[in-house]
């Protein structure tokens, strides 16, 4: 459909749900025609929410937890499926490879050469921590607030090799009141600093930029948490500088599940070494004892892998360039905004997510001073709303994730349900 034909249409009352029938379950999805109205307009999204087979029937707030996948991806992924079982082939190919990862790179500024796919952010976290040189006495920064992912990873290592966490509270106030927290904890013993970009408890936008400006200049290394910023907010991995990243492509890339990214700079390739080997991680003969690994971060993969899935993580990666990281994060924050005023004006609600704007991402948290948040949970569950609950740092508290597929009704909804509880 031409801008024009589509602009009849939505003057017609026939954009989003009316021109995109609604499928029953297992029912063959025909992608529609992209509109081409512009991303400020709400019949955009509108058309976006009919590309994901969500159920309508639940509000869906846990992007954080777990992504929805448009049908771009699920057809993707069963479309490989299918076509690989014909053959029973595993469907390898340097090709798919190239593009995936070209298509990652330039979503967060580094080169696909910089780049290793991954299960999840977990695996990113394993293969960093358990690759990189540590002595005993080491020390790293963590935050206090860190997801299992990003805790758990570090403890066994931490007591193996004699190595010391120590962890600073993260604060919501200001960018210059975390980076004095942890310039607190950094000693002659510190070798790293393992921190989330987006923080998992209250959605804090952590000023990773300076940061690993700060980790440089003392020559530590920096390690991003990233499972909660790649596919929701714009960044340059080249610019924030950090030595490496890692992401879900399960979260708000809207990937299938069990895919993830790993990104090293180039210079730190050869100073974590990779944990587990096979096939893809070298070149190698066997009988002459002879191996190098790949020149790139494909020396963290091995063995034979689930292309479809690779696919999948392809297609999720595609849908959000198609839409613009600029225009997700625009409406995602939009949502985040309006629902972190709306939770503001109830009585009783505290907001845990950062009052500054410049600190908010997506994902915004509260607590209820008379209600506990697992009732809290309970009682938003009746209004068929999906919220997650954090207890991470100590907290006790709701989390509530906007994504591009959620719209100002459903925030309503939210906002109405927590008013009455
Ligand atoms: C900050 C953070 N790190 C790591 C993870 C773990 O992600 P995954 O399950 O993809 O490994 C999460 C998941 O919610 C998270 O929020």
């Amino acid at each position: 459909m031409k801008r024009k034909e589509f602009l009849t249409a939505c003057a017609a009352g026939l954009v989003g749900s009316a021109v995109v029938p609604r499928l029953a379950q297992g029912e063959p999805h025909v992608t529609q025609p992209w509109p081409s109205v512009s991303s400020d307009d709400d019949r955009f999204w509108a058309f976006l929410r009919d590309q994901f087979p969500l159920t309508r029937d639940r509000a869906y707030f846990n992007t954080g937890g777990l992504g929805a996948s448009p049908y771009a991806v699920i057809d993707a992924v069963k479309a490989k499926m299918d076509e690989l079982e014909r053959v029973s082939e595993t469907g390898h190919n340097e090709e798919l490879w190239k593009s995936v990862k070209g298509s990652a790179a330039t979503l967060l500024g580094c080169d696909a050469t910089e780049l290793a796919f991954m299960r999840n952010t977990t695996e990113g976290i394993n293969v960093v921590a358990n690759g990189l040189p540590f002595k005993e006495g080491d020390e790293i920064i963590l935050t206090t607030h860190e997801h299992v992912g990003n805790a758990l990873t570090w403890m066994p290592l931490a007591r193996r090799k004699g190595l010391t966490l120590r962890r600073f509270e993260p604060s919501t106030a200001s960018a210059g009141e975390n980076l004095a927290r942890l310039r607190t904890l950094i000693s002659r013993r510190t070798r790293l600093i393992a921190i989330p970009h987006i923080v998992t408890t209250t959605g804090l936008v952590l000023p990773v930029k300076e940061i690993c400006a700060l980790a440089r200049a003392r020559g530590i290394w920096c390690f991003l948490d990233g499972a909660q910023s790649a596919g929701m907010m714009p960044f340059d991995l080249h610019d924030v500088a950090c030595d490496a990243y890692a992401t879900s492509g399960h979260k708000w890339l809207l990937g299938p599940k069990e895919t993830g990214l790993l990104y090293v700079r180039k210079e730190m390739l050869d100073s974590i070494t990779p944990l587990f080997v096979g096939a893809y991680s070298a070149d190698f003969d066997f009988l002459k004892d002879f191996y190098s690994y790949e020149k790139s971060a494909q020396r963290y993969e091995y063995g034979t892998v689930s292309i479809p899935l690779r696919y999948g993580l392809g297609a999720g990666i595609n849908f959000i360039q198609r839409i613009g990281i600029e225009a997700v994060w625009k409406r995602d924050r939009a949502l985040a905004d309006y629902l972190y005023d709306g939770l503001r004006s109830i009585p009783g609600v505290t907001v845990l997510s950062p009052s500054s704007p410049d600190l908010r991402s997506a994902m915004t948290t509260f607590v209820h001073d008379r209600l506990p948040h697992l009732e809290m949970q309970k009682h938003l569950d009746t209004f068929n709303l999906r919220t997650r609950s954090v207890t991470e740092g100590g907290l006790a508290a709701l989390r509530i994730s906007t994504h591009i597929y959620n719209s100002f009704e459903e925030v309503d909804r939210v906002i109405a349900g927590v008013r009455s509880a």
